[in-house]
């Protein structure tokens, strides 16, 4: 038995900024977009090569804009292709969960909202071995100051010898003003990007070679890290367009060269007190610009909303030039005060634009908006969100839309979003960054040019069904209405549209007809039609609405809704809100015989490492605890992360020896911002989030993708977690063997990117993430001949330390590769701030 009583160590290791992928070759990227009529349909292939010589994780991960769904993706590994399935969110969920509890790779495509979109998965690949992701998504184009625009985010993480991006458009109206630029694009690379449009042809190609695609010369960095933006208009000689094919129909409306309509603003601020500081200047600043802006024949008013309502004027105001220099000295002194009256303010906004109208004070042709901004949730009279927005709905009955703007993040954006879509408006959100005045007074500048209000767009209603949105508030000049339906008779093959509005100055009524033949004529000189994209257009703008109309929503009406929707989603194979995609690789033949990646016996040496790279060295410490302690690891009070780790012993206490090995038995990683708790053991992983809590064991391959959280787990290796676009976290699992008669399975913990959190960390590790410098003096023989003592001088100590090693478990898991150190004896006394049993802490959590 004696043989046994090795030492047997755990280990703790930091570096600092080292990419996960390492030993990864991208060999390929490519970026390949088609669009037909404003339908984008776009497919994204990446290459990769595992140039080690032992299994890698290979990551894929790219952002999408959050307009688009995701339709397709798949996994091709060593040739055999794996397809991904779209299933309904929950069913999706059970698949996923089945397939990691069997042991497999499963990847988990989910959309996030309506946020920007986050799509990453990662499989596990053996050396020598390849990779091909694709990932298909599509969006419809909208049109914004007379242009469409599609954005591509470009972010590589290395140089790649084979990227690209093409871009193929078609529009049967004919191209104008095809531009192509990208944020990260030099005047080098100026160049690269080729550009041709012809009629009806657009073509954009982007190919830089490795070279170009260099940081500097010589650099391994790629400077390809940004947004690939291409824009372009379409001729138009008629305000319609429609397009019949298969039996569906797409109607573009975009009247140019009309009068502008005179336009009746009311501005409804937020002063609450937590305006204060930035935001109220960033207000003040966005409301001179748009007052720079205004036009002579407009009217406004400004309603302030503290704990108080007040008004600039007490009617709305024409936009004179002395009336502007008024509202400009009013503007600069804007103050906060108070709490949230918002139910006064916007009560009193929608009741002056009511007697304004009523009293023929404003034109009897003009666009009416009400334009809201705040902060906060309302706390002053009326602040029962529901009866708010029972107010307003009955107040504006439909007359104009309510735009409301919700400023950073203490806003109930639901709220917001809910009041503005019942009163044919919509809600934005301005991040509070330093450009949120330009923010401001970009939405503005959406909405500043009315030139139709009250649309309709009426086809036969005995021709058509499962129509699109057909009427429409306002029209704004540079955007387009777009329409679209399905025929009661397949092969009907022409369609009558009649077109009302009212303009400046008469009403706008029209009829217009279009046949399949003429569409047909339009598209012949296009080879590449992808499938059915009317009829895809169609579901995408379908899906799109009833998400939209859900959100305000209740009862059976919001069941209903949700259940076309979802319906939609999956013969479309969309991926939304409401439907995931699912991958699962089957795992090859499964080795399961009890002995796992047998660690060799390390000889008596530290639990910790820190590593100084200034120095090309490291520093190492144990803590000797009993079983059963929790020591704190890291705490970072910024970012809300936690780390403890409970300690555990050998199986069998050896009385002999004065001090009991001890390992890392459980794992607690806190995050009390996300609310959010993961617990690791060697046999089991569980995540808690809010009330929701989700187990797996090391037998599972699981790539989790939520909000604000990643979580990797690669079969019986490590789990790998990042929150937010904070540090990342690896857990290595260490398996003995299982008929070992002393030694249990254990946990090592790796930081990644440790820059990322705050710089109050702290913690047995986390103080340690702060530059440490130390002097070595007078190495001497020590009483181990092969390992010398010295003199270290850290933290204005003298120290007497000794030359060891450590194993790094990071590149070879089995063996671990011997890293030198300098070990500080008693507990790391003198290196760690305070005493080492300051850092123990009652439980886990
Ligand atoms: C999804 O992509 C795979 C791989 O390219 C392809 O074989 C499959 O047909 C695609 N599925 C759909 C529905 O387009
Ligand atoms: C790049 O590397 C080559 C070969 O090592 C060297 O000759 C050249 O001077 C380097 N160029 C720059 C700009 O550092
Ligand atoms: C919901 O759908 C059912 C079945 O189609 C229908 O009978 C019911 O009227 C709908 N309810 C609402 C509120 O739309």
């Amino acid at each position: 038995m004696i043989s046994f009583f090795f030492f047997f160590y755990f280990f703790i290791f930091l570096f600092f900024d080292l990419q996960v992928v390492n030993g990864i070759e991208i060999y390929s990227m490519k970026i390949d977009s088609k669009v037909t009529s404003r339908f984008a349909h776009n497919v994204i292939t990446s290459r990769a090569v595992n140039r080690g010589n032992v299994p890698k994780e290979v990551f894929f991960d790219v952002e999408l804009p959050k307009t688009a769904f995701i339709t397709n993706f798949s996994m091709t590994i060593d040739g055999v292709t794996y397809p991904g399935t779209i299933k309904e969110k929950e069913v999706a969920k059970k698949q996923y969960e089945k397939a990691v509890s069997k042991g497999q790779t499963a990847g988990l495509v989910k959309a996030s909202g309506r946020k920007t979109e986050k799509f990453t998965v990662s499989v596990n690949i053996a050396a020598a071995s390849k990779v091909t992701f694709e990932l298909t998504y599509e969006e419809l184009l909208k049109r914004q100051f007379g242009k469409y625009e599609m954005f591509i985010k470009v972010k590589p993480k290395q140089l790649v010898k084979d990227f690209e991006i093409e871009v193929n458009i078609f529009e049967p109206q004919g191209i104008t003003d095809l531009e192509a630029e990208g944020t990260f694009i030099t005047n080098d690379l100026q160049n690269v990007i080729q550009k041709t449009f012809s009629d009806k042809k657009g073509h954009i190609s982007f190919k830089p070679t490795l070279d170009q695609q260099r940081t500097c010369a010589n650099c391994s960095q790629s400077l390809l890290d940004g947004d690939f933006i291409v824009k372009y208009d379409v001729k138009r000689t008629t305000p319609d367009n429609l397009q019949i094919v298969n039996g569906y129909f797409v109607h573009f409306f975009a009247p140019t060269n009309l009068p502008k309509l005179p336009k009746n603003v009311i501005f409804v601020i937020d002063i609450s007190g937590s305006m204060a500081g930035r935001e109220i200047v960033q207000t003040r600043e966005a409301l001179l610009k748009i007052l720079d802006d205004i036009k002579e024949d407009d009217f406004f008013n400004f309603i302030l909303f503290g704990s108080e309502v007040r008004t600039w004027r007490e009617t709305l105001i024409k936009a004179t030039p002395e009336n502007l220099d008024e509202a400009r000295k009013f503007v600069q002194g804007i103050n906060t005060e108070g709490m949230t009256n918002l139910h006064g303010g916007i009560m009193r906004g929608i009741d002056m634009l009511n007697a304004a109208h009523e009293g023929n004070l404003v034109p009897k042709r003009s666009a009416s908006i009400i334009i809201m901004l705040t902060d906060g949730q309302p706390n002053v009279g009326i602040s029962n969100t529901e009866d708010i927005q029972a107010h307003v709905k009955k107040a504006i009955e439909g007359k104009y839309p309510l735009y409301n703007l919700g400023f950073g993040y203490g806003v109930d954006y639901s709220f917001l979003e809910k009041m503005a879509l019942e009163n044919k408006g919509l809600a934005r959100r301005i991040y509070p960054d330093s450009d949120a005045a330009l923010q401001l007074q970009g939405f503005y500048d959406e909405v500043s040019n009315p030139m139709l209000t009250d649309v309709e767009l009426n086809y036969p209603e005995n021709e058509i069904s499962d129509l699109t949105r057909n009427s429409f508030k306002h029209f704004y000049d540079g955007s387009e209405i777009v329409v679209a339906g399905r025929f009661i008779d397949n092969n009907q093959n022409s369609l009558t549209v009649d077109v009302r509005g009212e303009g400046a100055n008469d009403a706008l009524s029209y009829t217009t007809k279009q046949d399949a033949e003429q569409t047909a004529k339009a598209f012949q000189e296009q080879e590449y039609i992808f499938g059915e994209y009317i009829e895809r257009l169609w579901a995408y703008l379908t899906i799109e609405q009833l998400l939209e109309k859900r959100i305000a929503a209740t009862g059976e009406e919001k069941e209903n809704l949700t259940a076309e929707a979802l319906d939609l989603s999956l013969k479309y194979k969309f991926v939304t809100p409401l439907t995931s995609m699912v991958v699962t690789k089957p795992e090859e033949n499964d080795n399961q015989d009890g002995i796992a990646d047998k660690p060799i016996e390390v000889d008596g040496d530290p639990h910790f490492i820190i590593s100084v790279p200034q120095k090309d060295d490291a520093i190492c410490f144990n803590i000797n605890e009993n079983p059963g302690a929790v020591l704190n690891l890291i705490k970072d009070p910024v970012t809300g992360i936690t780390i403890n780790g409970e300690l555990i012993g050998d199986k069998i206490v050896n009385n002999d020896a004065k001090i009991q090995n001890t390992y890392f038995g459980k794992l607690g990683i806190a995050n009390k911002h996300l609310d959010l708790k993961l617990t690791v053991t060697p046999e089991k992983i569980t995540l808690q989030n809010g009330n929701e809590q989700t187990g797996f064991t090391w037998l599972d391959s699981v790539t989790l993708q939520q909000e604000g959280l990643t979580l990797i787990i690669n079969r019986k290796k490590n789990l790998v977690l990042k929150m937010g676009s904070g540090a990342s976290f690896v857990i290595v699992l260490h398996q003995v063997w299982k008929k070992h008669p002393l030694h249990q399975d254990f946990l090592g913990l790796y930081i990644l990117e440790s820059d990322k959190l705050s710089e109050q960390t702290h913690g047995l590790l986390g103080q340690f993430f702060h530059p440490i410098d130390f002097t070595i003096l007078e190495i001497h023989p020590g009483s181990d001949p092969k390992k010398p003592d010295a003199t270290m001088i850290v933290k204005n100590n003298e120290l007497t330390v000794t030359r060891g090693w450590q194993k790094d478990y990071r590149t070879d898991p089995t063996h671990g590769l011997d890293v030198p150190c300098w070990f500080v004896h008693n507990n790391g006394a003198g290196l760690l701030d305070g005493v080492h049993t300051d850092y123990i802490v009652s439980s886990l959590f």
